[in-house]
C-alpha cells in the first residue's frame, strides 16, 4: 500500500509521495483546498500581552531571542535569521496570547485576502513598516496576514559544531567546546493551537492562507470520525519547508499550547537547556527527537507557564508529500527521548482543567463525552 523514500524514482509524480507506514482511506480528509484564497509563506511572528515587559526580557535573553526593538508599550524579538521578528509582546493587563502572524508571500496578496473577506488593510507598527489584514479563525483567534516592507537583517548566529562521527575525521587537533551560553535562536518554526472546533478551524487554515496537512492524527478506534490532530505546513511548491508551521489538535481549551524556535544543532538545545535550567526556569519536556516532523526538542515554560521549544534538524517537505495517517498516542510523540511529562500533555487535574472540561462538554462544538475519553485515552497510551 504505502511506499517509502526507498522507491521514489526519477519519475516520481507529484502528490503520490507519502513518509508515512500509512496514508489515507477512501474518502478521507484530502490535507489541502482545491483553491485557496492565498498561500502564505511562512508564519511570521506570535503577538502576546504581558504587564511586565522587562521580565519578559530577561526571559527572552535567557531563552535565547535578540531584541529587535523595545519602547515602553511594545517588545519585539527577532532570531539571527534575515526577515521579520518572531514575536511582539504589547503591556496589558494580563499575561495573554494574542495571536500567530503569518507572512504573506507577496503584498498583493494581503490586498487579495483582505477583497475576499471584506476587511481592511491597516499599516502596522513592526520594525520597518508593513501592511496587515486581521482575519479570526472559527475558534474566534484574531489572526494576521501581514506583509513586512523592511526585514530585518541577519544577525551574526551560532556556527554549527564540526562533528566526528566516527566514519571521517572532521576535526583533528582541536577540541570541541560548545560554550556556555543563552541558545541563538535563528528563526520561529511553528505555533500549536488547541481547539474545540478542530474540523473546521483546519480546514479555514487550509481554505483561506492555502496551508496543506504533513500529517494527521485521529483517535483509536474513532477514525471514521475524522482527525483530531494536524500538523500544517505551508504551500510553496516545490521549495521545501518545515513539516509544520502550525498544528491543531481537538481539545477543551481553545488557544495557544506551544510555540517553537530553531536553533543551529543539537549541542546548542543542550547547552542552551544547561544555562535556562542553572537560572531557575522549568524544563516541559526534552531533550528527545519527535516523530512527526522529526525535530530534536526540548520544551521551557516561561515565567508565566507559556510553553516555547527550541528545535533543530526538522523535516522539510516540499508540496509533493501527501499527508500521512497515524493514531494518536503520547507514546507516539518521539522517537527517543525522557518519557512525555503531565506537563507537556497537560494532563495536571486542576479545578481550572474541570471547569474548561464542563464548559467544552456543554458548548455545541466538536467535543463530545467520546471523543474526550479517546483523548484520555490516547494521552496515557
Ligand atoms: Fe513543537
Amino acid at each position: 500500500m504505502s511506499h517509502t523514500s526507498v522507491n521514489r524514482g526519477a519519475h516520481q509524480t507529484p502528490h503520490q509521495d507519502l513518509h508515512s507506514e500509512q496514508g489515507a482511506l477512501r474518502g478521507e480528509h484530502p490535507g489541502r483546498s482545491r483553491n485557496p484564497v492565498i498561500k502564505v509563506a511562512d508564519l511570521a511572528w506570535l503577538e502576546f500581552e504581558k504587564p511586565d515587559l522587562d521580565r519578559a526580557e530577561v526571559f527572552a535573553r535567557d531563552f535565547g531571542f535578540a531584541i529587535a526593538a523595545r519602547t515602553e508599550h511594545e517588545l519585539w524579538l527577532r532570531g539571527t535569521f534575515a526577515g521579520s521578528p518572531c514575536m511582539v509582546i504589547r503591556r496589558g493587563r494580563a499575561s495573554r496570547f494574542l495571536g500567530p502572524a503569518f507572512r504573506a508571500a507577496e503584498r498583493a496578496d494581503v490586498d487579495r485576502l483582505a477583497a475576499a473577506v471584506g476587511h481592511t488593510v491597516r499599516d502596522i507598527d513592526v520594525p520597518g513598516g508593513g501592511r496587515s489584514v486581521t482575519l479570526f479563525d472559527p475558534s474566534g483567534l484574531p489572526v494576521r496576514v501581514v506583509h513586512c516592507a523592511e526585514p530585518l537583517p541577519a544577525l551574526p548566529g551560532q556556527p554549527p559544531l564540526t562533528l566526528n562521527t566516527g566514519i571521517e575525521p572532521r576535526r583533528t587537533n582541536a577540541p570541541q567546546r560548545p560554550p556556555r551560553e543563552p541558545s541563538r535562536i535563528q528563526r520561529l518554526g511553528h505555533v500549536v493551537l488547541e481547539t474545540r472546533t478542530f474540523a473546521r478551524t483546519l480546514d479555514w487554515y487550509l481554505d483561506t492562507l492555502g496551508m496543506i496537512v504533513s500529517d494527521f492524527l485521529f483517535l483509536d478506534g474513532q477514525r471514521g470520525r475524522g482527525p483530531t490532530m494536524a500538523f500544517v505546513r505551508c504551500d510553496q511548491g516545490g521549495t521545501p519547508v518545515d513539516h509544520h508551521t502550525l498544528a491543531l489538535h481537538l481539545g477543551p481549551g481553545n488557544g495557544y499550547v506551544h510555540s517553537a524556535y530553531q536553533v543551529t544543532d543539537l549541542d546548542s538545545i543542550a547547552a542552551g537547556g544547561e544555562y535556562l535550567a542553572e537560572r531557575g526556569y522549568q524544563r516541559s519536556w526534552g531533550i528527545g527527537r519527535h516523530i512527526q516532523g522529526s525535530q530534536l526538542f526540548d520544551y521551557w515554560r516561561d515565567p508565566d507557564r507559556f510553553m516555547l521549544e527550541h528545535f533543530a534538524d526538522g523535516d522539510l517537505f516540499s508540496c509533493d508529500l501527501e499527508p500521512g495517517w497515524a493514531p494518536m498516542s503520547a507514546s507516539g510523540l518521539a522517537q527517543w527521548g525522557p518519557p512525555v511529562t503531565r506537563d507537556f500533555l497537560g494532563t495536571n487535574p486542576s479545578p481550572a482543567k474541570l471547569r474548561e472540561v464542563m464548559t467544552a462538554l456543554r458548548e455545541d462544538n466538536e467535543l463530545d463525552p467520546a471523543r474526550l475519553l479517546g483523548l484520555m485515552k490516547a494521552m496515557s497510551s
